[in-house]
């Protein structure tokens, strides 16, 4: 099985290679890896931040390790060339529109979450996010108005199908777990939101053992810090997961935490931490690398069929933080390559 790394921008290098060293201590046969440029690394060394070489390593892999994109001195490039299309252009590509980003506090580290640790101790939920249609992905440029004023614009929109597919990774999602699918939307302003509730009705006739609930966005942000204990999995648009993806890491602790997976139709998947490529940090040893080696166990799991070894990590990533493990963002000392040596000593 060949796995693609994918370890892009600023802190992204240092996080995948302690995810790979892990993975190596597995032991597992029969896996093999290929690196690719995506972001402004790859911009820089090609001209393009998801040049072709690296999309077709991504075709053939089964599944992708991805660190992150962003790059400062990138940012004044036009749109289409800056480090943020590569994440972008490979989930389009690969059509991989479900992302599922788990929030669970590990005991050890309610005190460090910006909510009261008990409330924090009662979060373990799924955020079922789509990530293939939305405002990302509409028309959007710059134009202007009969006034002569500049304008920009960004067209938001989701079709019956999108939202249908979507609505099933979220129904199946809550089956697996504890039966409860909160669909967010913003029904009572946008009619992308309406066209979304009508369909995830829809959708609901077909799981029966599921119990459906509806929340407007504001209100899930409010909601998410007041009693985040009430939410199973939260199904959502694009956008809306982006930020309440966000906002969920700070909930269990820190964004350094937080690991996800983005899938499609098929068992390939795309696996990354939710944060960014913190440029302020980059080369200097604080990043937290967990997040990142929570996603490789994601991998593991959902496109190796190697749900025993996902278990392996996630158990080791727990019993480091008991025995204390804690890098900057978790109040600790420790540096990124300390973290993985923690993670390396339990397997
Ligand atoms: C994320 C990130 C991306 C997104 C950026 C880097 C384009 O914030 O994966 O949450 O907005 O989807
Ligand atoms: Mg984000």
């Amino acid at each position: 099985m060949l796995i693609a790394l994918f370890p892009g921008d600023g802190i992204g290098p240092e996080i995948v290679a302690q995810a790979k060293r892990v993975l190596d201590a597995l032991g597992v046969d029969g896996l093999t890896y290929e690196d690719g440029l995506v972001g402004g690394a790859a911009y820089k060394a090609l001209g393009h931040p998801l040049p072709p070489v690296t999309l077709d390593l991504a075709r053939r892999a089964d599944a992708i390790l991805f660190g992150a994109v962003g790059d400062p001195d990138c940012d004044s490039l036009e749109r289409h060339l800056r480090p943020e299309q590569a994440i972008l252009g490979l989930r389009k590509a690969l059509g991989l529109f479900s992302n599922l980003r788990p929030a669970k506090v590990f005991p050890e580290l309610a005190d460090e979450s910006a909510l009261k640790p008990e409330v924090a101790r009662a979060i373990d939920l799924l955020i079922v996010r789509e990530t293939n249609g939305d405002v990302y992905f509409g028309e959007k440029g710059f134009r202007t108005t009969a006034d002569g004023l500049r304008e920009g614009y960004d067209v938001m929109s989701y079709d019956e199908g999108e939202v249908r597919r979507i609505a099933h990774s979220g129904f199946q999602a809550a089956r697996a777990r504890r039966g409860k699918l909160c669909s967010v939307d913003k029904a009572n302003v946008l009619e992308t939101s309406q066209l979304w509730r009508d369909v995830v009705i829809e959708v609901a006739a077909e799981y029966p053992d599921v119990a459906l609930s509806h929340m407007y966005v504001d209100n899930a942000a409010m909601q998410l810090v007041r009693n985040p204990g009430q939410f199973d999995v939260i199904v959502t648009g694009n956008m809306f997961g982006d930020i309440l993806s966000d906002q969920a890491s700070m909930c269990v602790g820190s964004i350094g935490m937080l690991a996800s997976a983005t899938l499609n139709e098929g068992r390939q998947g795309l696996y990354e931490p939710i944060h960014g490529s913190a440029p302020d940090i980059a080369g200097q040893g604080k990043a937290n690398p967990l997040a990142t080696i929570l996603s490789a166990a994601m991998m593991l799991r959902y496109s190796l069929d190697l749900p025993e070894q996902a278990d392996r990590i996630e158990k080791a990533v727990a019993k480091a933080l008991a025995d204390g493990a804690r890098s900057a963002d978790l109040g600790g000392a420790m540096t990124t390559v300390e973290m993985g040596d923690a993670v390396l000593a339990v397997l």
